[in-house]
């Protein structure tokens, strides 16, 4: 059974290859550096199954694209399905799976390190040490312990989340249209989405990107943020204005501000752009403030969470292969 990789690294061919080792049936897998789009669906001409990544494009035309040359599975490696769309798979017959939870601690605790990068300025200490600078200015940070985190969206990786800052001494909030029972059993308070912005001093998203998650974080959820507050997305760049938190940063609302995904990051991420002129200038902006800290898109990636990917990829493919229907799939 052939499956065409797309917006594969190193990295994915190897831990994918090594999950493929005995599979049944055998799964042949050709891997392509290219990302999926208009151009690059042909590619995949002869195979059963596409698999993609968090930038690919998996619009209503690329889903025709597939379903013409025959392909019955679009299987994400990721847990976000926010690029695909879903209602013409439907229609067209297309199955779509994903990876549910691979590792929420990875994402949880990348989130945690931006948290605690960015309050005690370790970028900034890392260039001044390394530059034989000691002082100690504008280093300043605050105690986590005693302040309030707010966590918006408590699935899987927002509850590993409220636990870790729960174990750092803070008081947790959190918005979800769906609370979590042992949660608030263990101390969290859900609020709703505005209180939460008025409370907290660290405000980290948790949440999908969904049309109603679209821009949640906009010029009114900025202001009424608590003045200072920190902002953290590791969910999905668009759940962020960023005209807004430019906006937020400029006037001092946002105290600081880290992200690991970015609106317009299907033009920057995952790519080595160093010899070339970035043309994009809200990003540009973005990195002249010292008070902001971008990884670009690194959440998910330990040997942990790649390892469950590949194994939960493989599982989605192989069960379709044998009823047709994969094993983690979205309706
Ligand atoms: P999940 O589906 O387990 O949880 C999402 C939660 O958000 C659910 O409890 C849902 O009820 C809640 N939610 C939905 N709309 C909301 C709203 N308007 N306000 C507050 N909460 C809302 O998803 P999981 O596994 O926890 O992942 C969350 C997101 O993190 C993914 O959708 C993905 O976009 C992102 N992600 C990022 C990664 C990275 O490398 N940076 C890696 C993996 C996921």
């Amino acid at each position: 059974m052939r499956i065409d990789v797309f917006s594969t690294k190193p990295y994915d061919r190897e831990f994918l290859t090594r999950a493929a080792e005995g599979a049944e049936p055998p799964l042949e897998l050709v891997f392509h550096d290219a990302r999926l789009g208009p151009s690059t669906a042909m590619l995949a001409n002869g195979a059963t199954a596409v698999c993609a990544f968090v930038n690919d494009d998996l619009s209503a035309p690329v889903l025709d694209l597939l379903a013409d040359m025959g392909i019955g599975l679009v299987a994400m490696r990721s847990a976000g399905v926010n690029n695909v769309d879903l209602p013409r798979a439907r229609e067209l017959g297309l199955k779509v799976a994903r990876v549910p939870a691979y590792s929420p601690h990875a994402v949880a605790e990348h989130a945690v390190a931006l948290i605690l990068a960015l309050n005690r300025k370790i970028h900034r200490a890392y260039n001044r040490v390394r530059e034989g600078n000691f002082a100690l200015d504008g280093l300043m940070g605050f105690d986590l312990h005693g302040k309030t985190a707010g966590v918006v969206g408590t699935g899987v990786i927002g509850q590993v989340l409220a636990r870790i800052l729960l174990g750092f001494g803070c008081k947790v909030v959190a918005s979800d249209p769906y609370p979590n029972e042992a949660l608030q059993a263990a101390g969290v308070t859900y609020l709703p989405f505005e209180a939460l912005l008025g409370q907290c001093d660290v405000i980290t998203l948790q949440c999908p990107l969904t049309p109603e998650t679209r821009h949640l974080i906009d010029a009114r959820a900025v202001a009424a943020m608590k003045p200072g507050a920190m902002l953290i997305n590791t969910s999905r760049g668009a759940v962020v204005d960023t005209d807004a938190v430019i906006a937020g940063l400029k006037s001092g609302q946002i105290g600081a501000l880290g992200l690991d995904v970015y609106e317009e990051e299907s033009d920057l991420f995952f790519e080595d752009l160093s010899n070339r002129i970035i043309p994009d200038d809200h990003f540009a902006r973005l990195q002249t403030f010292p008070n902001v800290l971008i990884t670009g898109h690194q959440g998910f990636f330990t040997r942990e969470a790649l390892t469950a990917i590949a194994r939960t990829t493989v599982e989605n493919i192989t069960s379709f292969a044998g009823d047709g229907t994969p094993a983690n799939r979205v309706e």
